[in-house]
C-alpha cells in the first residue's frame, strides 16, 4: 500500500508530480493564459479577499495571497481560522472567503467559514477531500485533486493548494483585465512545467544531497529558516514540516525581519536554512545571509541551478531547478518536505505517526 516506499510521507513525497499534473489538468486553456476553473461565481463582483485556513494549508493561503494581489490586484488578507472565527470580522457582499483545506473537516476554517457567510461573503474552497463538509457548505469548490493524503505531515497537499492559489490568481488576473496577454501566457507556461521541475526536483542525485545536509544537521536542538517574498511562506512551511516530525524545534522568519530580533538567536551552533532561489529581492536575501553568517551561523543555502557566484555565502549548498518566481515555492517546497524528512528519519522518528498530531483536526 506504500507503493515500496518506508513510509506514506515518503510515498507521497514522490506523488507531487502526478498530483501537480491532476491539479493542473484540463485547466489550463490556451497560451493567453486563460484558465477555465468551473467556478460559479463573478470573478468581478469581488473588492476583497479573505483567506482562512490553519496549519499548512494556511501557509499556502499566504502563497495565495501574494499571488493573487501582485496578478489580480485585488485586497487579500489571510487570517489563520481560529482566530478569524471570533475576532467578529469585517465582511462584506464584496468579499471572496475562501478557505484552504486539505481534508474539508476542519472545524476551525469550517466555522470561519460560516461567519464569513454569515457577513455576506461569497465562498469559495481550496481543497482535496471530495464530498467533505467544506464543499458541502461552500458556494463553490476548486478541487485540487491531489488524491488521498494519509501521511499526518501535509506534503502533496501543500503544493497542490500552491498551484490552485497560481491558477485562481490567472482566473482573476485575465477575468479583471490586470494580467496582459503576455504575462498570462508567461504563467501559464510556468504552471504547466511544475510536474516536470517537481519530478527533477525529486532526482536521485539531489534528494541524496539533502539527505546528506540533512544528516549533518539531524543533531541540532533549533534550526531557522529564511525567506523573502513569495518564498517567505516556503520558510514557515520548512520550518512546520521539520517540528512536526523531527521535534527540532524550528523558527521560521521573512529574512528581512531577522535584524529584527531573531538575530540575537544566532551562533555558531545554529543551522540557518535559507531559501534563495532566483527571485528579484535575490540580492537582499543574500545580504541577509552575510548578517548570519557574521554571526558564526551555519548556513545552508538553497540556490537555482547554475548560479555559483552566490555558493560561497553558504556552508552547505543545495541547487534546485530553475523555476519561475511565481511558481518557484511549489519546486522550493520540496526541499523543505525532504529537508524534515532526512532529518527525521536520522533521528529514528516515525514520520506517519508524529506525537500528539492527528491528520484531521475536527475538535476545537
Ligand atoms: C501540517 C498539517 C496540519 C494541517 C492543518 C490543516 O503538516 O498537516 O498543519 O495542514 O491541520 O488541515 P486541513 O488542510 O485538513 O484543513
Amino acid at each position: 500500500e506504500k507503493g515500496g516506499y518506508d513510509t506514506y510521507m515518503l510515498k507521497e513525497i514522490y506523488e507531487q508530480p502526478q498530483a501537480l499534473t491532476n491539479t493542473l489538468l484540463g485547466r489550463l486553456r490556451d497560451e493567453k493564459g486563460e484558465v477555465d476553473l468551473d467556478i460559479d461565481l463573478d470573478p468581478r463582483s469581488f473588492k476583497r479577499i479573505s483567506i482562512v485556513a490553519c496549519g499548512t494549508a494556511y501557509y499556502a493561503g499566504l502563497v495565495g495571497e501574494y499571488l493573487i494581489e501582485q496578478l489580480a490586484r485585488i485586497p487579500v488578507e489571510v487570517d489563520v481560522a481560529s482566530e478569524y472565527r471570533y475576532r467578529n470580522p469585517l465582511v462584506g457582499e464584496n468579499t471572496l472567503a475562501i478557505a484552504v483545506s486539505q481534508s474539508g473537516e476542519t472545524i476551525d476554517t469550517l466555522e470561519a467559514m460560516r461567519e464569513a457567510k454569515k457577513g455576506g461573503a461569497q465562498t469559495l474552497g481550496v481543497i482535496n477531500a471530495k464530498g467533505s463538509s467544506m464543499t458541502r457548505e461552500l458556494d463553490s469548490t476548486l478541487y485540487i485533486h491531489a488524491g488521498p493524503e494519509i501521511g499526518v505531515a501535509s506534503t502533496k497537499a501543500y503544493t497542490s493548494m500552491v498551484s490552485a492559489f497560481l491558477m485562481l490568481a490567472l482566473w482573476l488576473g485575465r477575468t479583471r483585465g490586470t494580467l496582459s496577454d503576455k504575462e498570462g501566457a508567461e504563467l501559464l507556461h510556468a504552471a504547466r512545467e511544475l510536474p516536470r521541475l517537481v519530478e527533477e526536483a525529486l532526482k536521485p542525485e539531489r534528494v541524496a544531497r539533502i539527505k546528506e545536509v540533512a544528516e549533518k544537521y539531524a543533531h541540532a536542538s533549533d534550526y531557522l529558516f529564511l525567506g523573502r517574498g513569495v518564498n517567505s511562506p516556503t520558510a514557515f512551511e520548512g520550518a512546520l514540516k521539520l517540528k512536526e516530525i523531527s521535534y527540532i524545534h524550528a523558527e521560521a522568519y521573512a529574512a528581512g525581519e531577522m535584524k529584527h530580533g531573531p538575530i540575537a538567536l544566532i551562533d555558531e551552533k545554529l543551522p540557518v536554512a535559507v531559501i534563495a532561489t532566483e527571485s528579484r529581492l535575490l540580492e537582499k536575501t543574500i545580504s541577509n545571509v552575510q548578517e548570519v553568517r557574521a554571526r558564526a551561523g551555519k548556513v545552508i543555502l538553497f540556490l537555482s541551478d547554475g548560479d555559483e557566484e552566490n555558493a560561497q555565502h553558504g556552508d552547505d549548498v543545495v541547487y534546485l531547478p530553475r523555476a519561475h518566481e511565481m511558481v518557484s515555492p511549489v519546486v522550493n517546497a520540496v526541499a523543505m518536505q525532504l529537508l524534515a524528512y532526512f532529518t527525521a528519519s536520522a533521528l529514528g522518528k516515525d514520520v506517519d505517526k508524529p506525537r500528539n498530531l492527528a491528520k484531521s483536526v475536527t475538535v476545537e
